[in-house]
């Protein structure tokens, strides 16, 4: 019972709990913490790939529409929140992808969550890449749906498991659910064979282009558009808040999958949409695309390789895994020494961020740098510099 003036508190058992695993998590140096943004130092966590989050053209357009639309959409969708710009990005992003319709969801998280739980029924299959995103982790465990891994952009362990779960499930509907780019390795997904083998089974392939919209493909559409045939098998999920350097994200589909999701997924009826700005500012960014996306594109491309290369050039022990996208992780292999590298290089006047497991695998603790196009030729050779003097300061 709530009585006014006393303040009750938290059980003394759920505290203590809370506060053991809390202690556990730091004697293995996992606590996670909030960090506030520090804009004094350079910044290779963002995924700003192309730098329109501080796009000076995109920021006047935005204020500029700002003073014409509501501050929120103060519902949902299904409600007075769906306005004129919503639908007008996901026609924009649906014509620039080469897709039959577009829906935006708030974000990609929501994205994946309501493909996987809304799509498969109990007698369908999900058979997802082993080192897909937690959001892919997230959806296919809240899916009522039967699922597996197949070892990571192997097509072959793909056939494989297709044909063991197909022997036993002849009738059930299958799911093959990759990222076109991963986000801890920054590889390319094996997407022409994959696809090929989820065609050959009539299985719907669900691509999660987080990390490849506005990167790859022409113009920056994400490599599902590089697909011979872009046919109906094919969903693709594309977040907005990566190189967009918006919010949100779309997925991408035949007609009647958007329609199904408009109806059925929980994390698009039950929420308010994003403010109305929001899908203005990401039809703003796509007309930057359609004009500079070739050369955006391949700058970040060469950019990515000056630093990949003179990374794997001067270190001694720490390994840069060969890759063709703006993602370089830095393998230092201890949880402490990839924590004491980012403390050292923000120390240097850098954002390079630690990642630990769980988020990678044991023993695979690593600096995740971004290399986007707001960063200067001299702050791409400063950085590969700190990185190199750190690495000979904790090996040594
Ligand atoms: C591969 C991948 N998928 C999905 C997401 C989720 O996207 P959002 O940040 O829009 O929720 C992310 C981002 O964290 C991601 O890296």
């Amino acid at each position: 019972m709530f009585r006014l003036g006393r303040k009750l508190p938290v059980p003394e058992d759920l505290l203590r709990r809370l506060r053991r695993e809390l202690s556990d998590l730091e004697a293995k140096d996992r606590l996670r913490s909030l960090r506030r943004y520090d804009s004094s130092k350079v910044d290779f966590g963002s995924n700003d790939y192309l730098g329109f989050a501080l796009n000076e053209k995109l920021r006047e357009k935005a204020v500029a529409a700002a003073k014409q639309v509501a501050l929120s959409s103060s519902s949902s969708r299904l409600l007075p929140g769906h306005h004129r710009e919503h639908l007008e990005a996901e026609q924009c992003f649906a014509e620039f992808v080469g897709g039959e319709s577009a829906l935006f969801f708030n974000s990609g998280w929501d994205a994946n969550h309501a493909l996987l739980t809304t799509l498969p029924t109990r007698h369908d299959i999900i058979i997802y890449d082993e080192r897909s995103h937690a959001s892919i982790y997230d959806g296919v465990h809240a899916s009522i749906a039967r699922s597996l891994r197949f070892d990571h952009n192997s097509a072959e362990d793909l056939e494989t498991k297709i044909e063991r779960v197909r022997r036993k499930n002849p009738n059930g509907q299958l799911f093959v659910v990759l990222e076109s780019v991963y986000s801890m390795d920054g590889d390319v997904a094996e997407l022409r064979s994959i696809a090929d083998i989820a065609q050959k089974h009539s299985a719907i392939l669900i691509v999660d282009e987080a990390h490849a919209t506005g990167v790859l493909g022409p113009k920056g559409k994400g490599l599902t558009s590089t697909l011979v045939q872009r046919d109906d098998l094919v969903i693709s999920m594309h977040t907005c808040g990566k190189a967009f350097g918006a919010s949100g994200a779309f997925v991408v589909a035949n007609r009647t999958i958007t329609e199904y999701l408009i109806n059925k997924a929980r994390g698009f009826i039950y929420t308010t949409a994003l403010p109305p700005i929001i899908p203005i500012q990401i039809i703003a960014s796509i007309e930057l695309l359609k004009e500079h996306g070739e050369l955006m594109t391949k700058r970040l491309q060469e950019r990515s390789t000056f630093v990949r290369e003179s990374l794997q050039n001067m270190l001694r022990e720490w390994q840069v895994p060969d890759g063709v996208t703006p993602i370089i992780p830095v393998i230092i292999g201890s949880d402490a020494n990839a924590l004491r590298a980012a403390t050292s290089l923000n120390e240097r006047g850098f954002i390079v961020p630690a990642v630990r497991p769980p988020t990678v695998p044991e023993g695979s603790a690593r600096l995740r740098m971004n290399v986007s196009l707001r960063h200067t030729e001299e702050e791409l050779e400063n950085v590969v510099n700190a990185i190199v003097e750190t690495e000979s300061e904790l090996i040594s």
